[in-house]
């Protein structure tokens, strides 16, 4: 496989053409970002770290049923994947209330969602990622009617198998986001699953082992994400 050149420069990863018209690479840097963009920063180790952990998640995800555009691990930073065109939404489930929902709602952070909450954000920094809604996704074409269900569908069996897979490691799955692409006519889940997108709690101490340490100033992001990384039993060096 022939890293070619590079077809997208993302905040965190970027995105390289390869030998074969199916395939790019994808190089998880350490650049960090919250905010649309707004704070950045660079986290020593953080793109190894994400690369290999979203290479663990994709895999077991993959190995319950869901179509994903991992291949498999080429470097410490880099994963090959399938070439997708994305959909423009990011698909959001929360289990516990915390960050925009509670901004947006007053809800109190902590409290148990039941059932899960679905929402939907067009990917557009420049409009820092507005809520959409089925309709609007239709209208709009960012998605057919179709493709939105399956990629819901998708979205709800990934928190089936990840909420049980974190609670096992004494971690509580808070929140997650997805976004789906199409590979050969098929929604396959794609981008990257890391505590970049996600909120994880410590099951005993609600202490936060996300991108929340980030974008708090708690301190500590990469290290807290190597321990969830360590009790899930991902190998890092
Ligand atoms: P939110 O509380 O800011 O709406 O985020 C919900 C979850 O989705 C949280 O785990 C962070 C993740 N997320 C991203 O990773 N990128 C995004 O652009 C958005 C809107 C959410
Ligand atoms: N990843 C997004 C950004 O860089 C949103 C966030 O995580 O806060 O702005």
């Amino acid at each position: 496989m022939e890293k070619r050149a590079e077809l997208y420069s993302g905040k965190a990863k970027s995105v390289y053409e390869t030998d074969e018209q199916d395939f790019l690479i994808l190089e998880f840097r350490n650049d960090t970002s919250a905010f649309d963009g707004e704070k950045v920063d660079q986290l020593e180790r953080k793109g190894m770290v994400n690369n290999k952990f979203n290479a663990f998640i994709m895999t077991k995800l993959k190995e319950a049923g869901v179509p994903t555009h991992f291949e498999r691990l080429l470097s410490d930073q880099e994963s090959l994947v399938k070439r997708m065109e994305m959909l423009p939404v990011e698909c959001v489930v929360r289990n516990i209330s915390a960050g925009s929902l509670c901004r947006r709602l007053g809800v109190a952070e902590g409290q148990e969602l039941n059932p899960p909450t679905f929402e939907l954000f067009l990917k557009n920094d420049a409009l820092h990622d507005p809520m959409v809604n089925e309709s609007l996704v239709e209208t709009f074409g960012w998605a057919t009617k179709e493709q939105l269900a399956r990629a819901k569908e998708l979205t709800y069996k990934v928190n089936d198998v990840l909420k049980k897979l974190f609670d096992d490691a004494g971690i509580l799955l808070v929140d997650y986001k997805l976004e789906f692409g199409l590979f050969k006519g098929e929604v396959v889940l794609g981008d990257e699953f890391s505590p970049d997108g996600c909120r994880l709690w410590d099951k005993a101490t609600r202490n936060k082992l996300d991108k929340d340490r980030f974008r708090q100033g708690l301190g500590g992001v990469v290290e807290a994400y190597e321990e969830v990384g360590r009790r899930l039993g991902i190998q890092f060096d």
